[in-house]
């Protein structure tokens, strides 16, 4: 926020643009959970059901006369994440569809008013807490039930003329200020937040941006409220927001803006798809490849942040149980390799079907290998910079050839007699992702 005074750019007082949050938690931690819950996890078929089927109100209304997950036990949930070795959660206090986990005073379109009668968000974020996570909320700058959001092309109507029609009726700026009082509710009565998850802008003539949202009416008071608050990149606010959102995909490599400046990123995954709790997908990762996600984005200094969607019974599919418990099993050895890293110092490529990840505070190193060769694994670059090397899951010691011995056979060009190489079992290791943890010197 600038403006010009006798002929000179001056800064006004609060420049919103330069306020950052504490971001230094962020990327120690590396691993959180996102969770998708809403009125779509009865439909069970995605959390965009609304929109997909063009589904008016009057029909969606169905899952809010009926919801009720009796078996909603958030102490289970938040024992699930820590165990999986997650260290923060982000929860869709309201989604696309507008419906509420709290007991906001602004609409009557909340947890409180539906069978199941009670808060759903702040027992939630009491027994994360408990088990030690941090907290964050996702809040959804689309609302498909407020009355005053124009229909656009991200609604359920946007092909029905005659709702198009009665967009003269409605009045964004309403919904904006509705939107500043969620905020400031979520802000003010659940303690500290440590994040705030803001979806999303699709500027444009049939979207909306930050003139509709407001955003910095909304940031400013997200970053009165809360000062140490990290915040998203979606508001569609340039160079505001505290981290980077890759959605569903994985960055080649580090993430930088425009000038190449390394920035904070997190991606955000799905086990299967879809965000809301679904059925019928059956396009699941294996834990295996979650675990690849995790360190592939630890080596490109990000985080990942994985998601559940819960079921409308209140509980978390099996097969996200039998994911998360995978994950754990593994963390509960590696995640030495994880917290407090990112990528290998300088001159390091790592060997192919490998990640390196390095903690600077510890000196240490981190070769993962995500398919078993066989015998050896040749370093380059390596030679003469550490002193000992170990297995991480069993502390047992991974012995190396120094340059030229490991093509003993001397068949090999000359290329590969200047690589050290580290020797390994036949067999791979007992885990998922072996990892050596290699201290340099
Ligand atoms: C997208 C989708 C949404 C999901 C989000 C998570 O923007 O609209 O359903 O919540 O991604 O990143």
């Amino acid at each position: 926020m600038k403006k010009k005074v006798s002929g000179k750019t001056v800064k006004k007082s609060i420049d919103y643009k330069q306020m950052k949050g504490d971001s230094r938690w962020f990327v120690r931690d590396r691993f959180g959970m996102f969770i998708h819950w809403g009125l779509y996890a009865m439909a069970a078929r995605h959390e965009w059901v609304k929109k997909r089927e063009q589904i008016c109100d009057a029909d969606y209304e169905v899952y809010f006369k009926h919801f009720d997950p009796d078996l909603y036990d958030p102490r289970e949930w938040a024992r699930l994440a820590r165990k999986a070795g997650m260290k923060y959660f982000v929860v869709t206090a309201k989604h696309h569809e507008g419906f509420c986990l709290w007991n906001s005073k602004y609409t009557g379109y909340k947890s409180t008013k539906t069978p199941y009668g009670k808060d759903l968000l702040a027992p939630m974020v009491k027994a994360f807490r408990e088990e030690g996570l941090r907290v964050g909320f996702y809040y959804s700058l689309l609302d498909w039930h407020h009355p005053d959001f124009t229909v656009d092309s991200c609604h359920p109507m946007q092909h029905n003329q005659a709702e198009r029609a009665k967009n003269s009726k409605r009045d964004v700026r309403k919904y904006a200020a509705y939107m500043r009082n969620q905020v400031r509710e979520l802000l003010t009565g659940f303690g500290q937040i440590d994040l705030l998850w803001f979806d999303f802008s699709y500027p444009g003539e049939d979207g909306k941006g930050h003139l509709e949202w407001e955003s910095e009416k909304l940031i400013k008071l997200v970053r009165k409220l809360q000062p140490d608050i990290l915040v998203d990149n979606r508001l569609d606010l340039p160079g505001v927001g505290d981290f980077i959102t890759p959605e569903q995909w994985q960055p080649p490599a580090g993430m930088t803006d425009e000038k190449g400046k390394p920035v904070v990123w997190e991606a955000c995954q799905t086990f299967s798809g879809s965000w809301g709790y679904h059925r019928d997908e059956m396009t699941w990762k294996s834990v295996p490849q979650l675990l690849g996600m995790l360190i592939d984005g630890v080596s490109k200094d990000g985080n990942l942040l994985l998601n559940v969607g819960p079921t409308a019974r209140g509980e978390f599919d099996y097969r996200a149980r039998e994911r998360l418990e995978g994950i754990g099993e593994w963390m509960r050895r590696h995640s030495r390799s994880i917290y407090g890293c990112g990528p290998a110092p300088d001159g390091l490529e790592p060997p192919p079907d490998c990640r390196y990840t390095y903690n600077p505070a510890t000196r240490r190193l981190y070769l993962h290998v995500l398919a078993w060769p066989f015998g050896t694994i040749y370093c380059p670059g390596l030679e003469g910079r550490f002193e000992y090397a170990q297995f991480l899951h069993d502390g047992s010691e991974v012995r190396f050839s120094a340059p030229g011995e490991a093509a003993w056979a001397g068949l090999g060009s000359d290329k590969f007699k200047k690589m050290m190489a580290f020797n390994l079992p036949v067999v791979k290791p007992h885990t998922e992702v072996p990892v050596i943890e290699i201290f340099m010197k």
